[in-house]
């Protein structure tokens, strides 16, 4: 086994986390106050929901207090904070769907400048270095909604945006109907990653198959998820020989199983596939880097070796330069 204060400290980087879930419920409730918005419960109720689609809303309720410049910056700013200190974090590429935020009057080149003002501030005072991937929500985006928001990515270019990507409930958004808005992505020069194969929901709601969509029909450069995957040893052999890295998460609180998320990760590993550790939805699962890691080594039984081997993957399959992946490893 391997100590705890190891598993915190190694330092990692974070390919899988969406901006939105790691507001702390504090900061939630206090900005919620000054804008007038209302909650449905107290700060230290917020987080909880019947279901998947009922953590989305709440996902998207939250989402819905940032609304100025400075709000973004301080966003990025309290997520890096937590996360130097809960598991030496030294580089994280977040998560934005710019729809959450269209409500609050803000545009996409103020809500990026904002994020972008966060990541000069948590490199000065963390040492971490960050990147934005502009994300599509396919339960209430539409295709068309979905080409549209590429456009916007690509007609406000920002250097810090280098990729999409694609959340929410993969049940009612299969990936293939996203087929346009990744290839005007590809074209532009953004990369790619999609959700895929979310344990959330059966492997007949959430198929194997949807793996192959997304490297033939996507094209996606990464994967996030995956664990339905192992419900085919077939598709799971292609991913191997595939060698994409994937972004499963250790911790979820959708899931009342706690080995399962583990476990899952246990088996992609074993498999060969190339596997990082992320928390997705930290301060809204109750998570963080280092309970990710201490939950998942506990429960598996890896030593040393394995927590080196993620914090390296988590730099190779970064979407940096190959210069600043030089000075993470
Ligand atoms: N799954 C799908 N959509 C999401 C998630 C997730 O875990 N987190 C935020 N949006
Ligand atoms: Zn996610």
């Amino acid at each position: 086994a391997v100590a705890d204060d190891y598993l915190r400290r190694i330092p990692k980087a974070e390919l899988h986390c969406h901006i939105a879930g790691t507001l702390r419920a504090t900061t939630v409730a206090e900005l919620a106050k000054k804008y007038g918005l209302p909650l449905p419960r107290p700060a230290e109720q917020l987080y909880q929901w019947p279901n998947f689609d009922g953590f989305l809303e709440i996902l998207r309720l939250s989402a819905l207090v940032l609304r100025t410049r400075e709000d973004f910056s301080r966003a990025v700013y309290e997520y890096c904070e937590d996360a130097s200190r809960d598991g030496n974090l030294r580089h994280v590429e977040f998560f934005f769907n710019p729809d959450y935020f269209y409500p609050n009057g803000i545009d996409y080149p103020s809500m990026v400048a904002g994020m972008a003002d966060g990541v000069e501030r948590v490199g000065r005072d963390f040492g971490i270095s960050a990147r934005l991937i502009c994300c599509i929500d396919r339960s209430i985006n539409s295709p068309a909604k979905a080409v549209e928001i590429v456009e916007t990515a690509l007609a406000h270019r920002h250097e810090l945006v280098i990729g999409i990507g694609l959340d929410g409930n993969e049940s009612v958004g299969p990936p293939a109907i996203f087929a346009e808005a990744y290839a005007l992505a590809r074209k532009g020069g953004l990369r790619c990653t999609a959700h895929c194969c979310e344990d959330y929901l059966t492997p007949l709601e959430a198929p194997p198959t949807n793996y192959l969509i997304c490297r033939d029909v996507l094209r996606c450069d990464r994967i996030d998820h995956g664990y339905n995957m192992l419900a085919s040893d077939y598709v799971m052999a292609e991913a191997r020989k595939d060698g994409l890295y994937f972004t499963p998460c250790a911790w979820t609180s959708l899931l009342h199983n706690r080995p399962h998320r583990p476990q899952r990760i246990r088996r992609m590993v074993e498999a060969g596939l190339n596997v990082t550790i992320n928390t997705d939805d930290p301060a809204m699962f109750g998570t963080n880097l280092g309970h990710g890691f201490t939950t998942l080594f506990d429960t598996i039984g890896w030593g040393p070796d394995k927590a080196r081997m993620f914090s390296l993957n988590s730099v190779e399959g970064s979407w940096l330069d190959e210069s600043d992946k030089a000075r993470l490893r």
